[in-house]
This record gives structure tokens, sequence and C-alpha cells, in this order.
């Protein structure tokens, strides 16, 4: 009887912890968006493949998102936001190109920072 409320509560105790860590990761915290542990990530693993400093002629049409400044030239006309939201593709293209859209918390990041005013923090 003692063995089977200890495996009761064992049990009780992988669902409990299940379901949090299922929790987690099922929510996207944009709570505190930083261009540095945030942004730069996500152009990294989804841009930098044709906008890297080394790269961005050869296959990103000259546009440099691995630079800073240059990054924020296009956030500041909007072309970014634009490009990643597949909000105007008749006048911006649709990024990553030839690729899928950016996962939704992706995307809710990104405008975060943009909005607010794209910080190199
Ligand atoms: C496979 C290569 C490739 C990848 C990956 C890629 N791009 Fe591009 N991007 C290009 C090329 C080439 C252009 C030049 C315009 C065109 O061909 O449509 C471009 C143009 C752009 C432009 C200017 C669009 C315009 O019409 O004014 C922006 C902004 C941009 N990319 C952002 C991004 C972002 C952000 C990502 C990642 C989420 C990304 N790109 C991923 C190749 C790529």
């Amino acid at each position: 009887m003692k063995y089977l409320k200890s495996l009761a509560v064992v049990l009780l105790s992988l669902v409990i912890f299940g379901r949090c860590k299922y929790d987690k990761l099922s929510t996207c915290d944009t709570s505190e968006v930083k261009y540095g542990t945030n942004i730069k990530p996500i152009l990294q693993n989804n841009c930098y493949t044709c906008h890297a400093q080394s790269n961005h002629v050869a296959d990103g049409g000259g546009y440099n998102l691995e630079v800073f400044d240059s990054l924020k030239k296009f956030v500041d006309d909007g072309r970014l936001l634009k490009a990643v939201n597949w909000s105007d593709p008749s006048n911006v293209s649709a990024m990553p190109k030839g690729g899928a859209k950016l996962p939704e918390c992706d995307l809710s990041k990104i405008e975060k920072w943009i909005t607010a005013g794209a910080p190199e923090n």
C-alpha cells in the first residue's frame, strides 16, 4: 500500500511537471525582447545564409542584415517588417526568400523590438 502511494505521487508529479514544461514551450514570451539575445539569433538562423556581411552582395541582393547600421536602415524604411510579414509582396519581397514564413513567435518578437525603436541592446 505504501508503495502504491509513492507510485501515485511520482506519477502525479510527472503529469504536473510535464504540463508546466509543455506550457512553457507553447507560449511566446515577448516580455523582454533584446537584439542580442532574441533578434540576432532569428536573423542568424533564417537570413544570414544570404544576408551576412560575407555573402550579402552575392546572395542577398546587396542587403546586409549582419552589420547593425545596415540592418537598421531596412527597419527604419519599413522593409524588414514587410518582408518577414509578407504584407506587401508587390513592393517588398517576401522573406526568407524561397522559404517558409517565420514562426508567429519570431514575428511577434521582431515586431515588439521594432515598436520599441529597434535598439542595439
Ligand atoms: C535564399 C536567400 C535569402 C534568404 C534566406 C533571405 N533573403 Fe532577403 N533577400 C534575398 C535576395 C536575393 C533579395 C533581393 C530582392 C529579391 O530578390 O527579392 C532579398 C531582399 C531582402 C529585403 C529587401 C526586400 C525588398 O524588396 O525591398 C529584405 C528587407 C530582406 N531580404 C530581409 C530578409 C530577412 C529578414 C530574411 C530572414 C528572415 C531574409 N531576407 C532571408 C535573399 C534571401
